[in-house]
């Protein structure tokens, strides 16, 4: 089974992916948390995207994209893709690459969450920089310019479906296992 979890700063991606990677057997493939591993390990991707991490800004397209290339591939039982694609030019790039190898996605879920919940969560976490407050505005703020765009252009699959995140961690897993049951039911996920 191949996944992919969109949503903005603090909505669930990362609670979310980790649940349906153990129930499914799945590997948990997070962008950021990938970037943010180079970065403490001062690796010399690390030391190009420290500064865009730190920012909130979007790390540049080739570089998370040759970053992701080799686990999405390794995955063999499939995948749950965490905070990839975030722009229409991520999802195009990156889906004429994996096509060619047969991994492309199966079902995208978009975690829903009122911003005033997101920024509470966000600060209420506080990881580092990152969750500053003035980080958390513009990462928010990326968000909106280049995600949700992404989520017009997949508006309309039927692969694609959104989850109220707003609500219990529980409860948006099973609302999110109940969206893959029914898509699993016409179109062909393979549960290996
Ligand atoms: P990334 O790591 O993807 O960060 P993000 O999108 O800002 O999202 P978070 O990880 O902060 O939140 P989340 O949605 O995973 O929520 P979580 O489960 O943690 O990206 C970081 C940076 O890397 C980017 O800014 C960019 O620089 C770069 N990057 C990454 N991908 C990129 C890409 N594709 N292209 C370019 N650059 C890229 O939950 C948040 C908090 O809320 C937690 O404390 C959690 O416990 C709590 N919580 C979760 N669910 C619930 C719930 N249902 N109820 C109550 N609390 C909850
Ligand atoms: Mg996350």
């Amino acid at each position: 089974m191949r996944l992919l979890l969109i949503g903005a700063p603090g909505a669930g991606k990362g609670t979310q992916a980790e649940r349906l990677a153990a129930r499914f057997g799945i590997a948990h493939i997070s962008s950021g948390d990938l970037l943010r591993q180079h970065v403490r390990d001062q690796t010399a991707l690390g030391r190009t995207v420290k500064s865009y991490v730190d920012n909130g800004d979007l790390v540049p397209d080739q570089v998370v994209m040759d970053m992701l290339r080799k686990p999405v591939v390794a995955a063999v039982r499939g995948y749950v893709l965490d905070g990839f694609p975030r722009t229409v030019e991520q999802a195009e790039a990156s889906y004429a690459a994996v096509r060619s190898l047969g991994v492309e996605v199966q079902a995208a879920i978009h975690l829903d969450v009122p911003r005033e919940e997101l920024v509470r969560r966000l600060l209420a976490r506080g990881r580092g920089t990152e969750d500053a407050e003035t980080v958390i505005e513009h990462r928010l703020q990326v968000y909106q310019e280049m995600t949700v765009p992404l989520l017009a252009y997949y508006a309309g699959r039927e692969w694609m479906s959104t989850v109220d995140g707003s609500r219990s961690a529980d409860a948006v897993h099973d609302d999110i296992v109940r969206r893959i049951q029914r898509l699993a039911a016409f179109v062909t996920i393979a549960p290996a």
